[in-house]
């Protein structure tokens, strides 16, 4: 079936890059001449039916912007069959015949779902946790981990100058990912991640080699998954006298937030035409994925019986090289 009119919307969790792949959902669809409506706040919005057209000049000045302008939503009342079939009626009353839907993990569940009504759809992965099965990266991830760079590099500065041990918890309910990798590129003496949790124990013995060894500072990073208290764990480091004073920074919602990164506004834009020319061969049930520097299609089915895991041969390369 000719596509007429295109759906987008954005679910879940914000990321940077979502506004961007936005833009390039409705260039290409208009390109090909089919018209685009925004639906706003995710799937809430889609029940509600909170739609509104979008044109060329609608999508300009977002590139550079982070979060979704068509702001986002958690809607469990989505999860139930009854939500799902009050989507299905909205999307016919405004005459949509496909859905491109912008989200983390959650949300392409939300893309199964609605492909199992038998509506036409493509997911986009936007997370910055980058635990969405079949792509390398979502949408989102390089930006959160720059500004987890610069957060720790600052942090950095004034541990040296005072001779303290940071522990630093980023964003991460149920992925260590982002502090695996902060880890390294940070050069962290350690990471606490739940896929792998250094025993309780380790922590003390190691800063204080760290200190004997000449250092001017540690860094611990930790996910907020992890099921230590952060507190708890620099009491910890006081009582056992270290060597470091140890303070605790907690990055919080700050991570999700920013303006894109050059490579999350090129995946943003690759995901966008992509989802839109996959919608006009016909295509439906995938999402769009990175697989090395190639833009791939995924069966959503797959996508949404697993999770990708982060690669844990990345914590014996910080230990080693955290000298
Ligand atoms: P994210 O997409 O960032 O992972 P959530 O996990 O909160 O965020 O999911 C976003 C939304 O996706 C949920 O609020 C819900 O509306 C929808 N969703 C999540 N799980 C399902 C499911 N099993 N079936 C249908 N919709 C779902
Ligand atoms: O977007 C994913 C994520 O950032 C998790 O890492 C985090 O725990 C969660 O969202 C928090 O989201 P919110 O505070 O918006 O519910």
């Amino acid at each position: 079936m000719k596509i007429a009119r295109l759906g987008v919307l954005t679910s879940g969790g914000d990321a940077p890059g979502i506004n961007p792949c936005i833009r390039a959902v409705v260039r290409t669809a208009l390109f090909n001449n089919v018209e685009v409506v925004g639906i706003q706040e995710g799937f809430d919005g889609l029940i509600r039916g909170e739609m509104i057209p979008l044109r060329a000049r609608d999508v300009g000045g977002i590139l550079q912007r982070g979060g979704t302008f068509l702001r986002t939503a958690r809607c469990p009342e989505f999860e139930t069959k009854k939500g799902q079939r009050q989507a299905i009626r909205e999307l016919n009353e405004a005459s949509i015949d496909a859905l491109v839907v912008i989200g983390g993990d959650g949300s392409m569940r939300g893309v199964h779902a609605l492909a199992e009504h038998g509506l036409q759809i493509v997911g986009v992965p936007a997370s910055i946790d980058n635990d969405v099965w079949g792509t390398d990266m979502s949408l989102g991830v390089d930006t959160a981990l720059n500004t987890l760079k610069d957060a720790v590099d600052k942090l950095r500065d004034t541990a040296s100058s005072h001779q303290r041990a940071f522990l630093v918890v980023t964003m991460g309910r149920n992925c260590g990912y982002l502090a695996l990798i902060t880890g390294v590129i940070c050069g962290a003496e350690i990471i606490i991640i739940p896929e792998r949790e250094i025993p309780l124990e380790e922590i003390a013995p190691k800063i204080e080699a760290a200190y004997e060894r000449g250092k001017t500072h540690a860094i611990i990073v930790m996910a907020e998954g992890a099921s230590y208290d952060p507190a708890a764990v620099a009491k910890m480091l006081e009582e056992q006298d270290v060597g470091f004073e140890t303070r605790v920074t907690i990055l919080g919602h700050i991570v999700r937030g920013g303006s894109p990164s050059a490579f999350d506004r090129i995946l943003a834009t690759r995901f966008g035409v992509k989802a839109v020319e996959a919608l006009l061969e016909g295509r439906t049930a995938v999402m769009t994925g990175l697989r090395g520097r190639e833009i791939v299609l995924r069966p959503i089915e797959k996508v949404v019986s697993r999770s990708r895991k982060p690669n844990l041969e990345f914590l014996d390369i910080a230990y080693m090289l955290s000298r």
